[in-house]
């Protein structure tokens, strides 16, 4: 039987009740493979912070060395509690991030990805969704602004200034051109790689660097699209696309384009993953408004859970399950807050119902 030590960080504000529905899913999948699973919780976020001291403690870090795979539920609090923790230990940037450059987490997978069925749920026209969206986006996640050089100060004029440099260099692009590659060979072999190359010298190196990529992968067609462009033709025209290829901020804001084509965030589990190790999480934050209600929506959460089946442990088949059997609920007439607006014609979910509904569809697969 294959055993698996997977991290669990439930993260702030929602995080802990939509990891509650993942690990309803998981259990299930244990139970009817010859798999078992040690769910090993990590304290992570702002309230690792108020109880330990430190966003990311050194025993959440342990627990990032020793696990075979993780799961993070997102991390952070409002604009005005933020301000209780000092800048640099705030989640973001005192667990997020460098749990990303600790684990090297430099490939990010975010499908973007809405069946014909429940393209009621998009803000798009229903002739602009036609058969459905399924795009996804890779996403450089540790290099570029995030992590480059960063100054702050007063200048010679008394001025205050910051400086954050946009740093890559040809290997840290080589390779995720090579995954993103990989991925297009592997659906419709149509590439777009969104740049800025008319402003940023950066993304004249990342263009550089795919023309000498390119050539290895003969079949997959590349197009090159300007980011700005390609947040307009998301929303005109999102089916022209498959796989979409950006640098890390790029990535950021697209990504968060690409759950707002679908019609909620709640909509966008991802992927992180580097040479050894890999971590799953929605592409949500941690939603405090509505924290504790039990209405926020875990399909994400649960997306997150299917994304390790497949890219960590290999199990293609029972990825699709959770994916059909959480697309089906919602193909049943069911919704979730983040979805729509009350209604006579809509049956809300509260967080742990979708849970349960997913959980029988998975039943019923057998
Ligand atoms: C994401 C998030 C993070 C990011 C935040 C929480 C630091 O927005 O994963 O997209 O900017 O990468
Ligand atoms: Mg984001």
């Amino acid at each position: 039987m294959e055993h698996y030590k997977i991290g669990i960080f439930a993260g702030d504000g929602i995080g802990p009740e939509i990891m509650v529905e993942g690990i309803k899913i998981l259990k299930i999948i244990e139970q009817r493979n010859d798999i078992s699973f040690e769910l090993i919780p990590g304290a992570f976020g702002a309230n690792a912070y108020f109880s330990h001291g430190n966003a990311f403690p050194d025993e959440t870090k342990a627990i990032c060395d020793k696990v075979d795979a993780l799961i993070k539920g997102p991390i952070g609090l409002n604009h005005e509690d933020s301000k209780k923790i000092p800048i640099d230990m705030q989640p973001e940037r005192g667990a997020l991030l460098p749990m990303r450059r600790r684990l090297n987490t430099y490939a990010n997978f975010r499908p973007v990805s809405l069946p014909k069925a429940l393209g009621h749920f998009s803000p798009l026209k229903a002739e602009v969704i036609g058969e459905g969206i399924d795009l996804i986006m890779v996403r450089e996640l540790v290099g570029g602004l995030y992590f480059g050089n960063k100054e702050v100060g007063v200048n010679a004029q008394g001025k205050r200034y910051v400086t954050e440099a946009l740093e890559y260099d040809e290997d840290q692009i080589k390779r995720i051109l090579i995954e993103a590659f990989k991925l297009s060979a592997s659906r419709k072999k149509v590439l777009h790689n969104i740049h800025k190359s008319n402003v940023l010298k950066s993304s004249v190196l990342w263009n550089e660097v795919l023309d000498e990529v390119s050539p290895e992968f003969p079949d997959v067609e590349v197009k090159h699209m300007l980011v700005d462009a390609a947040a307009t033709a998301l929303c005109l025209d999102p089916s022209q696309f498959d796989v979409m290829v950006m640098e890390n901020m790029f990535g950021d804001i697209l990504s968060d384009q690409g759950g707002g084509i679908l019609g909620s965030l709640g909509l966008m589990p991802s992927a992180c993953i580097g040479p050894d190790k890999a971590y799953y999480e929605p592409s949500h934050g941690s939603a405090p408004d509505i924290a504790g209600q039990g209405i926020a929506n875990p399909y994400s959460m649960i997306g997150s859970f299917a994304m390790m089946l497949e890219y960590s442990l290999g199990m293609h088949e029972e990825a699709k399950n959770v994916w059909d059997a959480m697309q089906g609920v919602f193909a049943d007439g069911f919704s979730t807050a983040d979805l729509s607006k009350s209604s006579a014609d809509v049956i809300m979910l509260k967080t742990h119902e979708f849970g349960d509904k997913v959980a029988e569809k998975l039943l019923a697969q057998q």
